[in-house]
């Protein structure tokens, strides 16, 4: 291919110039009931929204309309589980016909426009057609990751307080059977809002026990239904709320509106990821990720692929060369997926030999994201696949990515490390506390002046204020990432670590400070801190660290147990909460601030200097005599 910088550099340029002509124009891919007044209204500002006056329908820009032009026959969505044993595929005819009928079966449940539904489901195809149903008649989805805790769940119902539950009697995590139910009948338990109606979904690996007069058989709900047709909704109404950590035990509630995401999602196919109408595009991730919705769902329907929804791991469903057997049997064009699950293959198939059993002549692009990529990740599949490997920087609340290096534009030449340039809309400043850009080369907050591109949250459900408090206060006129980095003199952005206390476990975005809470919840805890400490599987790990209380003489083991137990019971094995450890006393400075950052060295062994602000520097070799009594630091491989 030939290099093609310029056309990135015009567009970028362009989106940024005239925000309103660019993305009017991508607009024209997206079908309108009604058009738009406003490109982007700015009559709000700190809020921005997005083709206000339009009205669209995002499940018929993401079904019917390739029915209705002429692709009825084309497989939609491929559910490919081999924990199950089961490849079953829908045409873009029948996947209209199924949502249609589950959107029926919403109606009959007295589901109107603007209801929240919950959907607590694993990877089955029922939860794809349960999203768009709701998308199909103006409800509003939040879907809950599976491997959230019935207390986290119980947090998610009571903000978004849905009139339905969606739900399947469990989850299948290589070969055990988790069930669900459960865990909802206890979350529905905690939560204040009362849940008055749950639709369960019977899988035969276990049967869920059903309330009377709340749970209902989901196949028996939706026998007889009268399909529902698509209901024109504000381009500025929710799509979906998706909850997401934010620093203290509250999560997000992070919204997405119908014009914009359309918008925009269809515009990313094309033009980062550089797949068209036909082909099959496969993001491994979780529907109840933000991956999940719009790179299984969202996008590749917007844009007439075929997407694949993957019920298994990357190794041991069975082997690791599970990703390949996939791409080939299905024809695979590109896939995207976390960094961590190519750790994960790699681990176990160094010299890529299952790799090597596959036809993966399809195969064209590696896309990876959801946490930092490790140069040497990059490289190695590189070498092994020999495509590119793009590695890309996004977040629940963009729902599309931030910076990447987009195929469709013509690939800029790949610096491992870096997720290269911001994408489209995206004004990305690298600022100091006091809000002065910094120059090429020096770390600091990343924000994007706003407006927002479409597609990015224009709000947290039901709460202005915690969004702006949260997001738009530290840099005024500007949205906070999080996240901390810099820029090269070729303008190339580097993500090196958070601003605040959030964790990627895994590709899995996980608070600190929520950990914490468990943590001093316990009865003998007096004070605690969680930390994210360097994996080479996971890319972190949390290990928290306890004071007890005075006068508590229990098993220091049993305490350590008990936390462990504890996290995995409020927040989930997600967590992966596997380490805790009693110490006499936290590191501090004078002013009483635990140096978490100071102990997370210690712990990967990286070179650190005493704080001068120590309240008392001995403490910190108790800390490291703690560490090295549960095995940290690790010895690294290789
Ligand atoms: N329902 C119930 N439990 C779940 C779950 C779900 N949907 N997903 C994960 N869990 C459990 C796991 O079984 C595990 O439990 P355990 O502690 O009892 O073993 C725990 O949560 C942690 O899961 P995970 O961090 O995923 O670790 P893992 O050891 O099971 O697998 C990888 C490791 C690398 C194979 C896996 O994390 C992976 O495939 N990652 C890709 C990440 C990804 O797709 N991210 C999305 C952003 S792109
Ligand atoms: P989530 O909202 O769960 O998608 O997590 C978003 C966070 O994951 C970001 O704010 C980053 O901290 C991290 N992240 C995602 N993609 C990348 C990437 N390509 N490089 C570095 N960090 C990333």
């Amino acid at each position: 291919m030939a290099a093609t910088k310029n056309v990135y550099d015009e567009v970028y340029d362009r989106s940024l110039r005239d925000p309103n002509a660019f993305w009017a124009q991508a607009a024209e891919d997206v079908y309108w009931d009604r058009r738009w007044d406003k490109v982007l209204d700015d009559s709000r500002p700190p809020f921005y929204r997005w083709f206000t006056g339009g009205l669209l329908n995002t499940c018929y820009n993401a079904v019917d309309i390739h029915v209705d032009r002429g692709r009825g026959k084309q497989k939609a969505l491929i559910y490919d589980s081999p924990v199950t044993n089961t490849i079953r595929t829908y045409t873009y005819v029948e996947l209209r016909d199924e949502v249609a009928r589950f959107a029926g079966t919403l109606v009959r449940q007295g589901i109107t426009k603007g209801d929240r539904v919950i959907l607590y489901m694993p990877m089955v195809p029922e939860a794809v057609i349960a999203m768009l149903a709701c998308a199909r008649i103006g409800a509003i989805h939040s879907v809950v990751f599976g491997g959230f805790a019935a207390n986290e769940l119980a947090k998610r119902i009571d903000d978004a307080q849905p009139t339905l539950v969606l739900t399947a009697s469990c989850g299948i995590e290589v070969t055990r059977v988790i069930p669900y139910k459960p865990l909802l009948d206890h979350a529905i338990e905690l939560a204040a809002h009362k849940v008055s109606r749950c639709l369960v979904l019977q899988r035969p690996m276990a049967r869920a026990s059903m309330v009377a007069g709340r749970d209902v058989d989901w196949n028996e709900a939706n026998a007889g239904s009268t399909p529902a047709e698509c209901v024109p909704v504000a381009a500025t109404d929710p799509l979906y709320i998706l909850y997401t950590s934010g620093t203290t035990g509250i999560p997000k509630g992070v919204v997405h509106d119908n014009g914009g995401h359309a918008v925009a999602l269809k515009w990313s196919m094309k033009n980062i990821y550089g797949v068209g109408a036909g082909e099959v595009y496969w993001a491994a991730s979780d529907i109840g990720w933000v991956v999940g919705h719009s790179y299984i769902v969202y996008a590749p329907l917007l844009a007439g692929c075929t997407t694949i929804l993957y019920e298994g791991k990357p190794v041991g469903t069975p082997d690791p060369g599970a990703f390949w057997r996939v791409v080939s049997q299905h024809g695979v064009v590109a896939l995207f997926t976390a960094p961590t699950a190519f750790r994960a293959i790699k681990k176990e198939d160094p010299e890529g030999v299952h790799m090597k059993k596959y036809d993966l002549s399809s195969f064209r692009t590696l896309f990876l994201a959801g946490e930092r990529c490790d140069p040497d990740t990059l490289l190695w599949a590189r070498e092994k696949l020999g495509v590119p490997v793009v590695d890309h920087w996004w977040q629940t609340e963009t729902g599309w990515p931030i910076a990447a290096n987009c195929v469709g534009l013509g690939m800029l030449p790949v610096k491992p490390g870096s997720p290269t340039k911001p994408v489209a809309g995206y004004d990305l400043r690298i600022l100091t506390e006091d809000n002065q850009e910094l120059p090429a080369g020096q770390i600091g907050s990343i924000a994007i002046k706003l407006p927002l591109p479409p597609a990015c949250l224009p709000t947290l459900w039901n709460n202005d204020e915690g969004y702006e408090k949260s997001y738009l206060t530290r840099h005024p006129g500007h949205y906070l990432t999080g996240d901390a980095g810099y820029r090269d003199d070729d303008g190339y952005v580097y993500i090196m670590s958070r601003v605040d206390d959030i964790i990627n476990v895994a590709g899995h975005r996980l608070s600190t400070g929520a950990m914490e809470e468990v943590l001093a919840g316990h009865p003998d805890v007096a004070e605690c801190a969680v930390v994210g400490v360097a994996d080479e599987l996971k890319g972190e790990v949390p290990v928290g660290f306890v004071v007890t209380k005075a006068g508590v003489s229990r098993s220091e083991a049993e305490i350590a147990r008990e936390l462990v137990d504890r996290v995995r019971d409020r927040i989930g094995p997600v967590a992966s909460f596997k380490t805790a450890t009693v110490v006499k006393r936290l590191p501090k400075t004078r002013s009483g601030k635990i140096l978490r950052g100071t102990m997370k060295k210690i712990a990967e062994a990286a070179p650190y200097t005493t704080p001068a602000t120590i309240d008392d520097p001995a403490i910190l070799d108790e800390i490291t005599e703690s560490l090295k009594a549960i095995g940290y630091p690790k010895a690294k491989k290789g």
